[in-house]
């Protein structure tokens, strides 16, 4: 099978969170080649500065033309938020960027009224950034929209700690946030929180939105080629591959073989 560069995307994130995009993406086109970056040396980007964050992504992008990948997805809120408006032009002519929060951003307010409240649950830096904010009130600018920090969020998911009783406690203390503001809508900001929404779920029933779908499914309406007969899943990671595997098993069963160390 040769690969052809029209039909490889590349994804990047910082660890294991944009795995969650990835596989709403391989549900609705599987016939793709994926190049998944996982910058697992530098989790978590959250708490980095926006220099720092700008570094790690124009890199991760450089590998990607090094590839001859020439649509990228950011799976990854953080980057979104901080690095992709310094980067967007830099990259034009060489790569088609799809930044997680600037795309899904219409169908995140759809439905909601007038003074309705949607939380979002992010990083330091997206939350900083408050790049959320600026997006979604573009389409609706008469929402209620409150950030909230969930540092410490991304640890629970990279190292499986979701049984830990601290855990729990954060993410209750959280989500607690959410609820004295009565939140109608939560979004998951970070491509690492649907890994935990089972336990968001159990501790406040309320509507979420996964950004992955809705990335995936834009993604799909501009580059589908029914006629491309190629799948392809190769994974690439800045640090221990075993760690990796062991985390992303709940949205892919990554095989040793199929990992790269950069
Ligand atoms: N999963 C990423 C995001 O969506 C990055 C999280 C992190 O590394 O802090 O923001």
């Amino acid at each position: 099978m040769t690969i052809e560069k029209e039909n490889s995307i590349g994804l990047l994130d910082s660890g294991v969170g944009g795995l969650s995009v990835l596989s709403e993406l391989y549900k609705i086109m599987p016939n793709k080649d994926y190049f998944f970056f996982g910058d697992t040396k530098n989790v978590p980007y959250g708490t980095k500065t926006p220099k720092e964050i700008f570094k790690y992504t124009k890199d991760i992008l450089n590998f990607f033309i090094s590839k001859n990948i020439k649509t990228v997805v950011f799976a990854c809120n953080t980057t979104s938020a901080v690095a992709y408006d310094d980067l967007v032009d830099f990259f034009k002519d060489k790569i088609k960027i799809y930044p997680l929060i600037q795309s899904i951003a219409k169908n995140a307010t759809e439905g909601l009224k007038d003074n309705d409240s949607v939380a979002i649950l992010a990083t330091k830096a997206t939350i900083n950034s408050k790049k959320y904010e600026t997006e979604l009130k573009k389409y609706n600018p008469k929402i209620n929209t409150y950030g909230i920090d969930c540092s410490g969020f991304v640890e629970i998911v990279e190292h499986r700690l979701y049984n830990d009783p601290q855990s729990i406690d954060l993410i209750k203390e959280k989500l607690e946030i959410a609820k004295k503001h009565n939140a109608k809508r939560i979004i998951l900001g970070c491509t690492h929180y649907p890994y935990l929404i089972n336990l968001f779920k159990n501790i406040l029933d309320v509507e979420y939105f996964n950004p992955a779908k809705t990335i995936a499914q834009i993604v799909k309406n501009e580059t589908y080629d029914e006629n491309y007969k190629g799948s392809s899943l190769n994974f690439y990671v800045s640090d221990d591959p075993k760690q990796f595997i062991l985390s992303a098993k709940t949205f892919f069963d990554v095989k040793e073989a199929q990992l790269v160390k950069i």
